[in-house]
């Protein structure tokens, strides 16, 4: 198929890039830094040098594709009102190509948006979404509202992913190998998480399953505590780093609503994507500790 990817030099995006490469697509993706799209060429990768916010720069080549996956997000003043300006550009024209042929999109959102749980949330599961994501469930709305008859639109909800080198288990990796790791509060919260070969596994089995439609949840079911994958990521570091538990407040002072939703307390479950055959080869952050410390410094040498 022809794929239309954002996000490709992103972390979710580049293991997204390598399953739709490894599943034999025919992949076009934007970068906005002319070295990161030299890099994409060298992997057989159609790139744009452009920017989310001019459409005019890639609305053609997205227009010409089977399906856009969407995985780019800039974190800067305007991420959120970006994020907008390109679903209201992008969705229309996905959703006029569909009259003559199929087309599919998918969005990437986060667990974020369920809030605490009381109990484990699947795709049904009523949304309490920390504040540093109260605005995605609006285009999370927006996205599955253009779905009709030629346009599948779908919703991916992934975990915290870990992995390779970057993303939120890596710097806890980070700061365990530089002597201290600050946890958020008293760590005793559980968060979902996801590898991120499996998570982009996902997409590809999304972008080839013309039933899938709707939202999928994306997370390992590991329900692990922070404070146990702290402390599993101490153990096997060479020097037993400082664990430090920052209180609440002093955190929000810090890094403002990130600070709630790293502390979120969440279970969640993933029953679409396992009812499409879906399983998650990594089933612990704790449990693979070793393995991600070595892929940790495999994506530092190189
Ligand atoms: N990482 C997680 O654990 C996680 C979990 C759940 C949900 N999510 C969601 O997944 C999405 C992607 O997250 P991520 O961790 O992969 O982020 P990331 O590593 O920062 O990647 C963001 C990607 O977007 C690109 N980008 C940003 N602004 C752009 C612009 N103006 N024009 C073109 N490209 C632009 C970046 O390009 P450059 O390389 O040029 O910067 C990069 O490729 C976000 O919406 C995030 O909230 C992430």
């Amino acid at each position: 198929m022809r794929i239309f990817l954002t996000g490709a030099t992103g972390y979710i995006g580049s293991a997204v890039l390598d399953a739709l490469l490894r599943a034999g697509h025919q992949v076009t993706a934007i970068a906005r830094d002319p070295e990161k799209a030299e890099r994409l060429t060298a992997k057989s990768v159609t790139a744009i040098v452009g920017e989310l916010g001019t459409p005019k720069s890639y609305l053609a080549a997205l227009e010409a594709s089977d399906a856009v996956v969407s995985t780019a997000f800039e974190y800067s003043a305007r991420g959120v009102s970006l994020d907008r300006q390109v679903l209201e550009a992008v969705l229309p024209v996905m959703a006029e190509a569909a009259k003559k042929q199929p087309r599919t999109f998918i969005y990437t959102s986060g667990i974020w948006v369920l809030g605490k749980t009381s109990t484990p949330a699947d795709e049904e599961a009523p949304l309490a979404p920390a504040e540093l994501v109260a605005w995605r469930p609006d285009h999370e709305q927006l996205v599955l509202g253009w779905g009709g008859s030629g346009l599948r639109t779908i919703v991916v909800r992934p975990g915290i992913v870990y992995g390779g080198g970057r993303g939120i288990v890596s710097d806890l990796i980070k700061d365990a190998l530089n002597g201290l790791v600050r946890v958020i509060g008293p760590g005793r919260n559980h968060w979902p998480c996801i590898y991120d070969r499996d998570l982009a596994d996902l997409y590809a089995r999304l972008v080839a399953n013309p039933e899938a439609r709707g939202i999928f949840h994306a997370n390992d079911e590991g329900d692990e505590r922070v404070n146990d994958i702290v402390e599993a990521i101490a153990a096997q570091v060479s020097q037993t780093p400082d664990i430090r538990h920052m209180p609440m407040a002093e955190a929000r002072k810090k890094l403002g609503p990130y600070a709630d939703a790293l502390a979120l307390d969440q279970k969640v479950r993933s029953p679409r994507a396992r009812a499409l055959g879906w399983a998650p080869t990594l089933r612990s952050v704790a449990g693979n500790v070793a393995r991600l410390l070595e892929e940790y410094r495999g994506a530092q040498r190189r």
